[in-house]
């Protein structure tokens, strides 16, 4: 297999509903910068071929920040942020294919917001993924019973809720097809499956895990950082129950 990965991380938005006086990602949790977490982990997938992180035109901070530390020599800053998640990705995407980059490689698109994710998680992905038409994505079966509101916070109708899967990232797809299927959905897309769906094609989805949550909330914030100082702390002897 010739094609190559990168991992591209978008870390250009501002966390308005986090509540926090900074942009998210860069809240200190458990001792360092929520973008440290997630990258520190994307940094442990074997085989990776480049990881870009792409923030605002106007971002000087996270090029401070990673000159900081020799540890993120690897890791390239894209100061080519839009001002939606998709034009944010969709620039960084551009970066990638302008250094000439094969259609045919794959990236990797992750939140920086999802700074619980582990090394195995992304692997799983990638395993699945390698060798489809199409690629994928990690996300959860809904775990809870799901309701449709009427628009007044009263219940309209119970959906089924087993065919309903919450879409995490990474999301893996080839370089050609995510910046053809980029170009076409426009803005509005929250995530990169959608603009391959609206292609007509089906992607993959590869269980996640529940502590791949989207850091997006206040609450978020507290739970996340109590998840880091656990995994720091605590060694927990049994791998099923670790996070
Ligand atoms: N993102 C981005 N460019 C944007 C908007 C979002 O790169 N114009 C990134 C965020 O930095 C984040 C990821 O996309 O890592 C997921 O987006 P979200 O959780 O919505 O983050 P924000 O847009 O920053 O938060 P909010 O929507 O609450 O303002
Ligand atoms: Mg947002």
């Amino acid at each position: 297999m010739t094609e190559r990965l990168h991992l591209l991380v978008p870390a250009a938005g501002t966390g308005s509903r986090a509540g926090t006086a900074q942009p998210k990602q860069y809240q200190t949790l458990a001792g360092q910068a929520m973008v440290c977490h997630t990258l520190r982990a994307l940094l442990a997938v074997p085989g990776v071929s480049s990881l870009s992180v792409v923030v605002s035109p106007d971002d000087s901070r996270m090029a401070a920040l990673l000159a900081a530390d020799p540890v993120w020599a690897g890791v390239r800053v894209r100061p080519v942020g839009g001002a939606s998640r998709a034009a944010s990705v969709s620039a960084g995407l551009q970066a990638l294919r302008g250094e000439g980059h094969s259609e045919r490689d794959w990236v990797l698109v992750h939140d920086a917001a999802r700074c619980l994710v582990q090394p195995e998680w992304i692997q799983a992905l990638i395993q699945t993924c390698r060798h489809d038409p199409v690629g994928g994505l990690l996300a959860m079966p809904v775990p809870d019973t799901l309701k449709q509101a009427d628009g007044q916070d009263r219940v309209q109708a119970t959906l089924a809720r087993a065919d309903k899967w919450l879409a995490q990232t990474p999301q893996m797809f080839r370089l050609g097809d995510l910046w053809r299927a980029l170009q076409a959905a426009g803005e509005s897309v929250t995530d990169e499956a959608s603009a391959i769906e609206a292609l007509g094609l089906a992607p993959r989805l590869v269980r996640g895990h529940a502590l791949n949550f989207k850091v997006t909330y206040p609450e978020d914030l507290a739970l996340a950082e109590w998840v880091l100082a656990a995994r720091s702390q605590i060694p927990i002897a049994h791998g099923e129950h670790r996070t």
